[in-house]
């Protein structure tokens, strides 16, 4: 089979910080590229199912190579960190579809075209199966990173589609059952932005004021090194999902942003394990929002704080116009109650529970974020335009089951998180998890269920983006929904939803396009990786 440069990648741990995204030494030359992936797709398409390959090859717009490898880095002072990365290369097409970011574990930004073809190859450089998930774009099913399609240690995966998705922020990041914890914490995880026309009209800010700013915590070992709660770890601690005592910006401690006096897009993505930032600048300046998950909003809207849950992205419109050169402003995150309940009782903040669990820093912490540094006078020219985007009305009279909607319950079994009572099976789908192509419906998440360990539960639907229609809490929950709910953006186009305990809430979902077998689950990692996902299969 074919192995690109893969066994060179596994032996050696390259010591440096590379601004180049994709090592010299892993790199192919455009022929052996279409050699190998044309070889690979004529192999895998007669004798693989599970191959990323598509029989007939169209000409694509775009072509990537995307390698996950390990490397070791220099992001503390003392000893490099080991990490496991992305690297991309582009084969053919726009050479600033790929950037990276500075100094960083952190994967390149992939910059894609709405309606534009891509093919990416995953060139797997790690010593286990990995694949990649498209966090929140919309492509056929062997396309989209469920567990069953991996790349083995040294293979690859072909994945081709096209981006019918609107310009937004969405993600990469590895999906193989039981390890996607293990894999984004060791660093496999990127920024996908998808850009059309339509933003483009907007002349929203870009170039240095398009600012991604990616969220994650670590904890770091002895000897820098990033630690996790693995196999032997306590199931307690499982059964919370990882939380880190350091909180990373762009994949760097104390992330200082210094600015010009002008309007800035900020682009960020919540890809911790388990943490909810609940988000707010300092001076209490309220949080003017732009986009949600699949992209910009129909206006503008303006919240005290944002709640941002694992995998949710969010666009901030902030102006530094008004601000003096050497002033500072502040992001951090406020501390909000609901970490989680034990036997109905709510554990507050600093509680035994959450201390045991979040370490130094539990879920509902307040912590500082990130500063913001004026460091140059420039004069601004653009505003906020009043309208960003047509968004559809979420109508619940366009669901097939707009009165009785398919209900899962957030459920927790013997010490293991599920959803209606099942666990994570490969490729079973049960009857109440098939819905039809080309039909609407609305779904009922409900996290009353486990009320002997309440916590909250990021849900996300692959392949869809959907609407929010409405949110409840049950009796008793009040008072925790309370501390996060004024951050809810529920206006545009998600395919995550944070669920507070007691929380229920209902979503429109439109199935379009492509049949077949996509998952939804938890992205709290932990709870993922234990099971809390399931299959549902689109049928024609
Ligand atoms: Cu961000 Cu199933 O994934
Ligand atoms: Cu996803
Ligand atoms: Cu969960």
């Amino acid at each position: 089979m074919t192995r690109a440069g893969a066994d060179d990648g596994r032996k050696e741990i390259d010591m440096t910080v590379s601004n180049d995204t994709y090592p010299k030494r892993h790199s192919l030359t455009r022929r052996d590229f279409l050699r190998l992936t044309a070889g690979a797709g004529a192999l895998l398409a007669a004798s693989d199912p599970r191959a990323g390959a598509v029989a007939e090859r169209k000409p694509v717009d775009l072509e990537l190579a995307l390698r996950a490898q390990p490397e070791a880095l220099a992001l503390f002072p003392g000893a490099p960190t080991r990490v496991w990365r992305y690297t991309a290369k582009v084969i053919q097409g726009d050479p600033a579809s790929v950037s990276a970011l500075p100094d960083t574990y952190l994967g390149p930004i992939l910059r894609l075209r709405r309606g534009s073809r891509v093919r990416i190859t995953l060139d797997n450089g790690l010593t286990e199966d990995t694949n990649v998930h498209w966090h929140g774009l919309h492509v056929p099913e062997r396309m989209d990173g469920h567990p069953r399609d991996v790349a083995r240690p040294g293979g690859q995966y072909v994945y081709e589609f096209e981006v019918r998705d609107r310009a937004g922020t969405y993600w990469f990041h590895p999906h193989t059952h039981g390890r996607t914890g293990a894999q984004i914490y060791q660093g496999l995880t990127g920024l996908l932005l998808v850009g059309d026309d339509a933003e483009r009209a907007l002349d929203l800010p870009d170039g240095a004021q398009d600012v991604p700013l990616v969220l994650q915590d670590r904890t770091l070992g002895s000897d820098n090194q990033f630690a996790y709660i693995e196999a032997g770890m306590p199931m307690m601690q499982r059964m919370m999902g990882f939380l880190g005592d350091r909180i990373l910006v762009n994949g760097r401690p104390d992330f200082v942003l210094p600015v010009a006096t002008r309007a800035y897009r900020l682009r960020l993505l919540n890809a911790s394990s388990a943490r909810v930032y609940k988000l707010a600048w300092r001076d209490g300046t309220p949080l003017t929002v732009i986009a949600t998950d699949g992209g910009l909003l129909a206006r503008p809207v303006e919240r005290p704080y944002v709640t941002l849950a694992p995998a949710e992205r969010i666009e901030l419109w902030a102006d530094f116009s008004g601000r003096r050169v050497g002033e500072t402003l502040a992001l951090e995150s406020l501390p909000f109650a609901g970490g989680m309940a034990m036997g109905g009782g709510m554990m507050g903040r600093g509680g035994m529970m959450n201390g045991m669990m979040g370490g130094r820093l539990p879920n509902g912490a307040a912590f500082p974020v990130l500063t913001v540094r004026v460091a140059r006078q420039e004069s601004e020219s653009r505003r906020l335009p009043a309208q960003l985007a047509t968004l559809a009305a979420a109508d619940a009279r366009a669901a097939v089951n707009a009165n009785a909607p398919r209900r899962f319950g957030l459920t927790m079994g013997q010490m293991e998180w599920s959803i209606n009572g099942r666990s994570f099976e490969m490729e079973a789908v049960a009857r109440d998890e098939i819905v039809r192509l080309d039909t609407t419906e609305v779904w009922e998440f409900a996290n009353d269920r486990a009320r002997m360990m309440a916590m909250p539960h990021p849900l996300h639907v692959h392949g869809v983006q959907f609407r929010v229609l409405e949110r409840s809490v049950a009796r008793g929950g009040e008072d925790a929904w309370n501390t996060v709910r004024a951050g809810y953006v529920d206006e545009g186009y998600k395919d995550t939803l944070l669920l507070m305990p007691g929380e229920r809430a209902r979503v429109l979902l439109r199935f379009a396009d492509y049949p077949g077998l996509f998952v939804f689950h938890c992205h709290n990692l932990e709870h993922g990786d234990m099971g809390m996902m399931r299959n549902y299969r689109v049928r024609a």
